[in-house]
């Protein structure tokens, strides 16, 4: 029986399908707004957990591949190998160290190797079989090595004042569930699945970045809303008017909310008897 209320039920399209196509003119930019608002915050963690000379790392849904550069060019890990469904924008901003793979990580066979890092940003949430996919990428880890994980978190409730930005936000989580499935709910238990996993020395953290006019994050959930756009309307929570206003509400100095967090929850694969 599904007790999903009506209009709650996971979808069964697919991210970069119905929505945030990487054929789309601007998704690049869509997903470096993203980047510019969180990329130091993943930085200083990967740096703190060790990422360093001699590692070899894995970047799954690499997206424009902004931390796989940064890892090169800042860490100087030994190399990165950056994983999407889609390469193009990867391919279009080469860095010595970095390889591409095309490849669906929800794959059977999806085997590319072991690292001393295996990290996945805003790419397990819209993904199903999420329990799955974190047993399988901790299973790419070598004794030692890390698994990070940072997905959004919604940290609105029903005490939430109601602003535009608040309105568009619940649409947009609803409908993109709706449509291709994507799920913040189980973001919170990401270090009790990393733990489940067989993972040690599991922590987690959350950066909530300051929505203020003309900041990247504020871009980013404006472009997301764009192109999420008719799935929000579908909801029946917002209209075309209501979007329209929340881009213009983030932009004005009315705006006062709380942004979607990331969290980002990580886990050590045990060294193994000798280590
Ligand atoms: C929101 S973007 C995040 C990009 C990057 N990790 C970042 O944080 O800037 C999600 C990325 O995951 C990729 N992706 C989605 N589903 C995938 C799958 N099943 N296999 C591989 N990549 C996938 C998309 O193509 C997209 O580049």
């Amino acid at each position: 029986m599904n007790s999903s209320p009506p209009g709650d039920a996971p979808g069964e399209g697919r991210y970069g399908e119905a929505f945030f196509r990487p054929d789309r003119a601007g998704e690049a930019e869509r997903i470096d707004f993203g980047a510019l608002a969180y990329d130091d915050i993943t930085m200083a963690r990967l740096r703190a957990l060790g990422a360093g000379p001699g590692w070899r790392c894995l970047d799954i849904g690499a997206g424009t591949g902004t931390v796989s550069r940064r890892l090169l060019g800042e860490t100087a890990v030994a190399s990165v190998l950056a994983v999407d469904r889609d390469v193009r924008f990867l391919d279009a901003r080469p860095a010595p160290g970095l390889r591409t793979l095309q490849a669906d990580v929800t794959a059977p066979d999806f085997a590319p190797g072991s690292f001393q890092l295996v990290h996945a940003r805003f790419v397990l949430m819209h993904l199903s079989e999420r329990d799955r996919l974190i047993g399988r990428f901790a299973e790419l880890l070598t004794p030692g090595g890390v698994l990070v994980l940072s997905d959004a978190v919604d940290l609105t409730s029903e005490r939430t004042p109601a602003t535009p930005y608040s309105t568009a936000m619940r649409a947009m989580w609803q409908g993109l569930r709706a449509t291709i499935g994507t799920d913040v709910s189980s973001v919170p238990s990401y270090p009790h699945l990393l733990r489940g996993a067989g993972l040690d020395h599991v922590a987690a953290e959350i950066h909530v970045p300051p929505l203020v006019p003309g900041s990247a994050i504020s871009r980013f959930w404006a472009d997301t809303w764009q192109r999420s756009r008719e799935a929000m309307v579908a909801t029946g929570l917002v209209d075309d008017a209501g979007i329209d206003a929340a881009a213009r509400y983030l932009e004005s100095d009315a705006c006062a909310a709380l942004s979607a967090g990331m969290l980002t929850a990580w886990g050590q694969k045990p060294q193994g008897p000798t280590g």
